[in-house]
């Protein structure tokens, strides 16, 4: 073998059945990695990144973020975004398409990716989205090359009309024949309505009120239709930010019956329970909301112990200070809106549930790498660590205690409500196809550096590994 561009030697070798034994090396050439070995069988490399112990990851994934462009820019764009995944030791974006305008179209999905091409960091793919006017647009949606498809069934930001149950089972048809994956804001529309006016009406006004107006069962009704739907069309659906284990709990009865469905969850319902709203008010506003102990707790048991969840991702969803309304967390949260950032808080979060021993490092990968490369069709170039794919790698010094102060986010907008949170792990090196875009706290990476990732198909969740 010729010599080696990088040689990444010292790491703890994560893969999805734990880390690697003995002493080993990854061996990297023209941004794939070439080898893998101890470094006494690899050859020389023109430079050596010793890592000191800590662990090496394959890339992250995060298949669910909100990169705000085009349209507003003033919460956050693709290399703010970019550069907060790098710091945050992720190396892949999906972006979602609840932009402005809206990715409904070939046209408006290739102008997503001119803009990335010009201006992302870090890797890169983008949903479709599909709404009550564009579902003729699905093939040619697969055709341009997106991820899959984004239908958003609760009202959620930026107002998008859904397509009512007959045209999404029908789309489903068309869908099933593509190869890729429909992916769900999955809450009842209806009965989220009829519990915001009602809640307003009553006078109730605090970002608790907010997340009890949209109760758990709207989230399961969704759940269970779609699955439903897809048992009929053959059709591969995914949840997108599930939030409890009474829906985590359908999506694992749906698989069992060999149903093709998936299931992400995000760190904030696995961290925090509804307590969040009375410390955080409405800096932890969000849809899903974070819901109660006994739900938190379920989704742990049947979601991540169990096959109610496949993956791992953060829903960042970066909104400003003012739009929040965080000059008084605890005022009127109809006057507030939802979502917060998650790129920077994913690893360090994940990497705390490790340490604490809630979830092993074989799991982590599994949740956080590799499945959300497969259900997007991304797998094996990313999320799987082997010879021949992309030398993406996420490194990860488990040992470092630190409390996050969020103005040191790399995000234009940073209201999470992990701020102030002790976590125990973080992202100390970032890679990209070989290059080391984050190293020793400094983005290294420049926009135009990250590239749009081709699609294949997806994969049957209900035998995913
Ligand atoms: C998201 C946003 O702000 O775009 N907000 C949220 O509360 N999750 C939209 C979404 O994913 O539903
Ligand atoms: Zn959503």
């Amino acid at each position: 073998m010729d010599e080696l561009d990088s040689l990444f030697v010292n790491g703890r070798v994560i893969t999805p059945d734990g880390p690697l034994d003995g002493d080993v090396a990854v061996g990297v050439t023209d941004g794939t990695i070439a080898a893998i070995g101890t470094p006494a069988s690899l050859p020389s490399a023109d430079r050596v990144v010793d890592l000191d112990g800590q662990y090496l990851l394959p890339g992250v994934v995060d298949c669910h973020v909100h990169t705000r462009s085009p349209g507003d820019e003033h919460k956050e764009d693709w290399t703010t975004i970019t550069r907060a995944a790098a710091a945050g030791g992720v190396t892949t974006l999906i972006a979602m398409p609840n932009t402005d305008p809206i990715v409904s179209t070939p046209d408006r999905l290739r102008r997503v990716y001119e803009i990335a091409d010009r201006d992302a960091l870090v890797d890169f793919q983008s949903y479709g989205v599909l709404t009550a006017e564009n579902t003729a647009q699905v093939t040619p949606l697969a055709e341009a090359g997106a991820a899959g498809y984004k239908v958003f069934l609760g009202t959620t930001f930026g107002e998008i009309e859904p397509p009512n149950d007959g045209q999404l089972f029908d789309a489903m048809k068309e869908i099933a024949e593509t190869g890729l994956r429909v992916g769900f804001h999955e809450e009842n529309d209806d009965i989220l309505s009829f519990y915001e006016a009602e809640t307003k009406a009553a006078g109730r006004n605090r970002a608790l009120d907010h997340a009890r107006s949209r109760p758990v069962v709207a989230e399961a009704e969704a759940v269970q239709r779609t699955t439903l739907f897809s048992e009929h069309t053959g059709c591969p659906v995914h949840m997108f930010h599930l939030s409890s284990g009474t829906a985590a709990e359908i999506v694992a009865r749906g698989k069992a019956r060999g149903v093709n469905v998936s299931a992400e969850t995000c760190p904030h319902y696995l961290w925090f329970d509804e307590d969040v709203y009375a410390e955080k008010g409405n800096a932890a506003r969000v849809q899903p909301p974070i819901r109660s102990t006994a739900e938190r707790d379920r989704l742990w048991e049947v979601g991540i112990d169990g096959d109610g969840v496949d993956c791992v991702a953060t829903d960042h969803a970066p909104h400003t200070d003012e739009e929040k309304g965080l000059s008084d967390p605890f005022g009127n949260t109809w006057e507030s809106i939802s979502g917060f950032v998650g790129v920077e808080t994913e690893v360090p979060a994940m990497a705390t549930f490790v340490d604490e021993g809630r979830l092993s490092l074989g799991e982590w990968i599994r949740l956080h790498c590799v499945r959300p490369a497969k259900l997007w069709g991304l797998y094996p170039q990313k999320g799987s660590l082997q010879v021949g794919t992309d030398a993406d790698f996420t490194v990860v010094d488990p040992a470092v205690e630190w409390t996050l102060d969020r103005r040191s986010l790399h995000s234009k907008s940073t209201a999470t409500p992990f701020d102030g949170a002790r976590f125990r792990g973080r992202a100390t090196m970032t890679v990209v196809r070989g290059s080391v875009v984050y190293a020793e706290g400094e983005v290294l990476a420049s926009p135009g550096d990250g590239e749009r990732v081709p699609v294949g198909e997806t994969v049957d969740a209900s035998a995913l590994e």
